[in-house]
């Protein structure tokens, strides 16, 4: 394990819109770090198969997706241009990414980025976040500081329906938290890297926590890992 004072690996894990998103992007520029958010990468490969009119439920079209992320991933200058597509967004993409993610054999394709993206210490940051399900307890096992971000499902379906929302997109609430109660389900119960908190994992409900709230919260757990 390296040492957090170089470089320091902060994983957090939790449900759709429970604020781990935006967590993790204040933490990344209060600290200087590096941020992966793997979801991103579950979306855009779902993106590929549905652009190819697959289904993301079947293994070989899943595959496929995963690959040709890989290597326009491989291509691109930087992430963002791969990952920065708004319709990533999108409720119906979620849903498909999450029918991917299901999938043992796409989990292990997309698993080499995010280690690698893990472990590389650059120049000028002093750590990496990657933000997901699955960090604490697999991609990341290791990390120096394990945060499990939640909130009630209503919360987290009112943040959702406005985030959409604001990107002009015509939903409801009651379409936004069905969307999510499916999704959680999904993403709890598979056999493979289900969603659940490390037994190391900080827990932080963030219901009725501001996002200065939130922060200041993960900001001291980093500064308890940096004088212990
Ligand atoms: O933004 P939101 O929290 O709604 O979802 P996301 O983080 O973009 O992830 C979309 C879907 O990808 C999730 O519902 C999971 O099924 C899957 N995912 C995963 O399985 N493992 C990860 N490390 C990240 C996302």
């Amino acid at each position: 394990m390296t040492n957090p004072d170089e470089h320091m690996i902060i994983a957090l894990d939790g449900p759709a819109a429970s604020g781990k998103g935006t967590l993790a992007k204040n933490l990344a520029m209060a600290l200087n770090f590096r941020h992966m958010d793997t979801g991103a990468l579950y979306r855009a490969s779902a993106y590929e198969v549905l652009q190819n009119q697959g289904d993301p439920s079947r293994e070989d079209d899943a595959l496929a997706g995963c690959n040709t992320l890989k290597s326009k991933i491989l291509g691109a200058e930087n992430l963002n241009d791969v990952l920065g597509n708004p319709d990533l967004r999108k409720d119906e993409t979620g849903t498909a990414a999450s029918k991917l993610a299901a999938i043992p054999a796409a989990r292990e394709a997309l698993k080499s980025i995010q280690i690698d993206f893990a472990h590389e210490q650059k120049q000028g940051y002093g750590g990496v976040i990657l933000d997901g399900r699955d960090i604490g307890t697999v991609i990341c096992p290791n990390a120096h500081l394990k945060l499990y971000i939640e909130a009630d499902t209503e919360v987290r379906a009112k943040r959702r329906l406005k985030e959409l929302q604001s990107k002009g997109l015509d939903v409801t609430y009651s379409a936004v938290f069905a969307e999510m109660r499916e999704r959680d389900a999904r993403d709890t119960q598979r056999d493979t890297a289900p969603l659940h908190a490390a037994s190391d994992a900080i827990m932080i409900n963030t219901s009725h926590l501001s996002e200065e709230e939130v922060l200041s919260k993960a900001l001291s757990c980093v500064r308890e890992i940096r004088h212990s």
